[in-house]
């Protein structure tokens, strides 16, 4: 039996483009494992009503971790239309597979490094290495959500704050109220992995990014609880910044910062900000990160007019092969990995469209597999 049974969903789109990338390179890293393939996205709902089917539920159970490509989604009615005739007016309901393969498996941490590899003509700054880890489940996305407000709530908001007086005059009617939660277990998870990850991997900052002067309760309780972590850890210093003022600096000066970490929404934004710094989207890689079980992805979608044309960059998808073999502890293979794919972007020779190159998506992962 091999070492490892690892699950690779490619999706549609671009993501069998990049999948099929990512096959050639684990060939040739050799891991100890057996790789089965599971079905996700946009064909199985259209034609059996759940993008997410069970049996691929059941087959997530029994591997050590997933390789996910990218998914399509659409708003709830287009994807009502599209639905197979015999299963319209059924009351089906499209739900993104990848938010609730977070939920169903606790994947409470989202790592996604953004590093600028040397000689990537893309790079806002040569000397850029940072990590965001971004709190998963929680947050103004944790889904509460109202609109209109309900009476019960309202009164329930009124007793309990007196801030409540400024909306006095307004009608439930014209009130939306989304919860921001928060919690200490989930404050004190994501933190930690931020420091155990930075003491892995030698940085020697965490900047916690919140805004507790004006969100008192919720981003408040993420500092303090950071704190008390923090000082389990006298190596590394925790910085301590504000969000508005963060996305500033992360333009001034990104070769600041190692490891960051955040809430759910915060998080979103300034990892989509710190991948655009080291390339974009053909660049940036993630891992959602549960405490036994995890989903590799690079953080693209599936791009449907790319899909099937071989073109996209599958850098994004071989530098999340690396995280994968980091979490796996694999991490001789991770760092070459690494390197090889550091010497394709140097070399300058094999490069997709985005690049400014004419390469296509197996050529780039051949000739990362040729360096390993
Ligand atoms: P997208 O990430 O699919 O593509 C946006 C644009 O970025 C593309 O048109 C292309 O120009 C560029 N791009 C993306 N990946 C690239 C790569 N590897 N190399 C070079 N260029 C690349 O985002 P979009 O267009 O907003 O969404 C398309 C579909 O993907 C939607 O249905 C959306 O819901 C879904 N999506 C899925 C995600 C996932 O699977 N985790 C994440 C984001 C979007
Ligand atoms: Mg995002």
């Amino acid at each position: 039996m091999a070492k490892y049974k690892i699950a690779l969903m490619p999706g549609d789109g671009i993501g069998n483009d990049v999948m099929d990338a990512g096959k050639i390179v684990l060939d040739k890293i050799a891991l100890d494992a057996e790789y089965v393939p599971a079905d996700i996205g946009w064909e199985f709902w259209r034609t059996e009503g759940e993008a997410l089917p069970q049996r691929t539920v059941d087959t997530l159970k029994t591997c050590t971790c997933a390789l996910f490509a990218a998914i399509t989604s659409k708003p709830k009615e287009e994807a009502e239309a599209e639905l197979i005739p015999e299963l319209q007016g059924k009351g089906l309901v499209y739900r993104s597979p990848i938010v609730r393969l977070r939920q169903m498996f606790d994947l409470y941490a989202n790592l996604r490094p953004c590093k600028a590899y040397k000689g990537n003509p893309l790079n806002y700054r040569d000397d850029i290495d940072l990590v965001v880890f971004r709190e998963n489940t929680e947050d103004l996305y944790s889904g509460v959500e109202f609109h209109p407000l309900p009476e019960e709530v309202r009164s329930a908001l009124e007793k309990h704050s007196p801030r409540m007086a400024a909306f006095k005059d307004v009608d439930s009617a014209d009130i939306a109220l989304s919860a921001r939660i928060l919690t200490r277990r989930g404050c004190q998870r994501i933190v930690r992995r931020a420091f155990e990850y930075a003491r892995q991997f030698g940085y020697p900052t965490v900047t916690l990014v919140e805004k507790p002067n004006v969100i008192r309760e919720t981003s408040g309780l993420m500092v303090r609880e950071a704190r008390k972590i923090a000082a389990e850890y006298p190596g590394i210093a925790l910085w301590e910044t504000n969000i508005d003022a963060q996305a500033m600096w992360l333009v001034k000066n990104p070769q600041d910062y190692g490891v960051m970490v955040s809430s759910n929404m915060f998080g979103d934004i300034i990892s989509d900000l710190a991948a655009q710094l080291v390339g974009g989207l053909g660049f940036a890689s993630s891992g959602n990160l549960g405490d036994g079980f995890a989903v590799f992805e690079p953080t693209h979608g599936s791009a449907p007019k790319y899909a099937g044309q071989y073109k996209v960059n599958p850098i994004a998808m071989l530098l999340s092969i690396k995280l994968m073999l980091d979490w796996l502890g694999e991490t001789d293979k991770a760092a070459a990995l690494e390197q090889a794919v550091a010497a394709v972007i140097e070399e300058g020779k094999v490069r997709t469209y985005d690049m400014g190159g004419n390469a296509g998506t197996l050529d780039v992962a051949r000739a990362v597999a040729e360096r390993l």
